[in-house]
């Protein structure tokens, strides 16, 4: 049983992270992270976005489907989720029995922040008679709102497994909801949010590249806006582009996505050529804040002290189940 002690701390570590921790500046966190998770039978799962050592010591890489599936049919004891919160949510949603933890509970998600609930329920109120169909990346009281959870490896597939005279919600992604649209021609209606990153990517720089570089394939996200989406050769998941970049014999790459997934291309390909695309401006703006909160050192504390951990009320979890199961159950159906 937790004490009053343990609680404190505990709530300490939430808001705070591990600020008055130290880490032995000599220690060795590879080799610590991996007696940890033998130790504690844990499974480290890290999404692509997340920085290089990170996805190095993590037993497996993916994309918010991959990631999804990853968990709903793992035996370990507990998971460690180098993500974001949506995601380690989702873990927990689909594993009430197993402790879930996120190395930093401030990882966030500008696209999950952009759909609070009280505005989508009346959102959804004045549509009675649409499916809603909502991305991943947001909260469980949005999942909770939702009739089908999709990712952008299966949306499509979600959509057109639908009759075609079913109206549509889509949410939160505004970009990922037009793409759809236009590829399904379905009339979707959507909800306005975004994510900060993938609308940061400049059309005018990435037009610039393209002419210093007139062999290079643009890859992009589907979260991008349309105009970049247009000057795409490739458009898909993390784990899309990833794939793309193994199988095309182009040698030259622009990437239209977070800075993180040219980590496992480099790895992938090593003779080829991967060019982050640019931001309008000089920021770093193409490394997703949230994620890059996690850090090798906040991962060995967090394994260490098994906090911060994600916790759930039941209610709730079973209310965001339902989609996030039809959404594994569809997408099985069509081995995905
Ligand atoms: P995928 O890895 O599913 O393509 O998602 C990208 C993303 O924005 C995750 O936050
Ligand atoms: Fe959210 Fe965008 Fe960061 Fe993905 S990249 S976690 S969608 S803010």
């Amino acid at each position: 049983m937790n004490t009053t002690a343990d609680i404190n701390k505990e709530k300490l570590i939430a808001e705070k992270g591990f600020l008055d921790i130290e880490v032995d500046p000599t220690l060795d966190l590879f080799a610590e992270i991996e007696k940890l998770k033998k130790e504690k039978k844990a499974l480290l799962i890290a999404h692509y976005y997340q920085e290089p050592d990170i996805q190095d010591v993590a037993d497996f890489i993916g994309d918010s489907l991959g990631l999804s599936q990853k968990a709903a049919s793992t035996d370990a004891d507990m998971i460690v989720f180098a993500g974001v919160h949506f995601m380690a949510e989702t873990a927990k949603i689909l594993n009430p029995g197993k402790k879930v933890l996120l190395p930093d509970l401030n990882a966030g998600c500008s696209l999950a922040n952009s759909a609070p609930p009280e505005l989508f329920k009346a959102f959804k109120d004045k549509h009675p008679d649409h499916i809603v169909i909502t991305y991943i990346n947001c909260s469980a009281e949005i999942k909770a709102l939702s009739d089908i959870i999709c990712t952008s490896s299966n949306a499509q597939k979600i959509i057109e497994s639908l009759p075609a005279d079913q109206p549509i919600i889509f949410a939160p992604d505004r970009n990922l909801g037009a793409y759809l649209s236009k590829k399904t021609g379905r009339n979707m209606v959507l909800w306005n949010g975004s994510c900060q990153v993938h609308e940061i990517f400049s059309l005018e720089k990435i037009t610039k590249l393209k002419i210093r570089y007139p062999k290079a394939k643009v890859i992009a996200h589907p979260e991008c806006e349309e105009p970049v989406l247009r000057m795409a050769d490739f458009i898909g998941s993390t784990a899309g582009l990833l794939k793309f970049t193994r199988e095309n014999p182009a040698d030259t790459f622009i990437v239209v996505t977070e800075n993180g997934i040219l980590h496992q291309m480099q790895k992938a390909s090593p003779e080829k050529t991967f060019i982050p695309a640019p931001p309008e401006n000089s920021c770093a703006c193409n490394d997703c804040p949230y994620m890059k909160l996690n850090t090798l050192e906040k991962l060995y504390l967090c394994m260490k002290y098994e906090l911060p951990e994600i916790r759930m009320d039941e209610k709730l979890r079973l209310a965001a189940k339902k989609p996030i199961d039809r959404m594994l159950e569809i997408s099985a159906k069509y081995g995905l």
